[in-house]
């Protein structure tokens, strides 16, 4: 670059740099400043609120979808971002476009598509375990569900992972969108894959609803229950408008009326019987998130 283009490009983003520096403790005013997210001002206060204990650690950090679409030199955006705010972090994005041109010292960027479980292994063999996990990728329910299922046991205890934009649980996948437009020009957002059932088994936020009772699931009053993984490792989920986190840890301690799912000795006793088959309760099936990818979860694996 000539002497004179580079003093051109640093006095136009002398403002932006300046800027980024003095905010860089809090993610409220890194948002709008990167021009990050769709709704900057909610997404910077939750960030803030849940990232803000582990600013100054040294962590590995995942964010899906660079932002730029099919523009291999747009986007990249958040993921400076992130750079500023963890300065002693490392920042890992994917895309299903090539990005690697907006990689920097710091940001390494993989190009594939986030529902490809060879392509998501061969990622964290090189990344390692990470530490914080953000999908903001093609927002399609099934795909969502599927990477956390593959990513979540990548995350390492206390790490945290979060799902941006859960609204496109709500938007259908008509199939009739195409009879009003070509289906070369199709919006992305026809192909969400969401439902305007609420209770729908297929969209991410009641997949999510149903890992709440996971963190519950000592407390089950069901005799030979076999906890699941997201069972024994998340310990806390919270929910927003159109956004989910989801912690990682140890949530195999025992319960307090129910323990390993059976009601202790002193309450049988207190009840008056000696043990639960006395009770002669149905118990119904419960179903296992785990299961599209069963094989993942098993000992042997994890
Ligand atoms: C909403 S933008 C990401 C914005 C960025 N995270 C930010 O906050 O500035 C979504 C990105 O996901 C990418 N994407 C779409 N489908 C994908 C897929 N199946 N796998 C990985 N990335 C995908 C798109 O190319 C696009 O760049």
């Amino acid at each position: 670059m000539k002497l004179d283009s580079y003093c051109q490009t640093f006095f136009k983003n002398l403002p932006h740099q300046l800027k980024s520096f003095i905010y860089r403790k809090d993610l409220r005013k890194l948002l709008p400043l990167y021009n990050s997210k769709w709704n900057p001002n909610m997404y910077g206060q939750r960030y803030q609120q849940h990232f803000a204990p582990l600013r100054t650690k040294k962590l590995k950090i995942l964010e899906i979808g660079v932002g730029g679409y099919d523009d291999p030199l747009s986007g990249g955006d958040s993921l400076r971002m992130w750079k500023t705010y963890f300065p002693n972090s490392m920042i890992y994005g994917i895309d299903i476009v090539d990005k690697k041109a907006l990689e920097s010292d710091r940001i390494k960027i993989f190009q594939d598509s986030q529902d490809d479980e060879n392509f998501l292994e061969k990622v964290v063999a090189e990344t390692g375990k990470l530490d914080i996990i953000i999908d903001d990728g093609s927002h399609q329910n099934e795909h969502v569900i599927k990477t956390f299922q593959i990513l979540f046991p990548e995350l390492n205890d206390g790490g945290i992972y979060v799902v941006e934009d859960t609204h496109t649980s709500y938007i259908p996948s008509y199939d009739n969108w195409s009879n009003f437009c070509s289906d070369s020009v199709l919006p992305h957002w026809a192909r969400y894959g969401g439902s305007l059932d609420l209770y729908d088994s297929r969209t991410m936020i009641n997949f999510f609803k149903r890992l709440v009772d996971c963190l519950s699931h000592q407390e089950f009053l069901h005799p030979g229950y076999s906890p699941n993984y997201f069972d024994k490792h998340i310990v806390a989920i919270h929910f927003y408008r159109n956004q989910v986190f989801i912690y990682k840890g140890d949530n195999t301690g025992p319960g307090n009326v129910v323990e390993n799912n059976v009601l202790r000795p002193e309450w049988l006793k207190e009840i008056g019987i000696k043990s639960m088959e006395e009770l002669e309760l149905e118990f119904p099936t419960i179903d296992d998130p785990t299961r599209l990818l069963s094989n993942r979860y098993s000992d042997s694996h994890l």
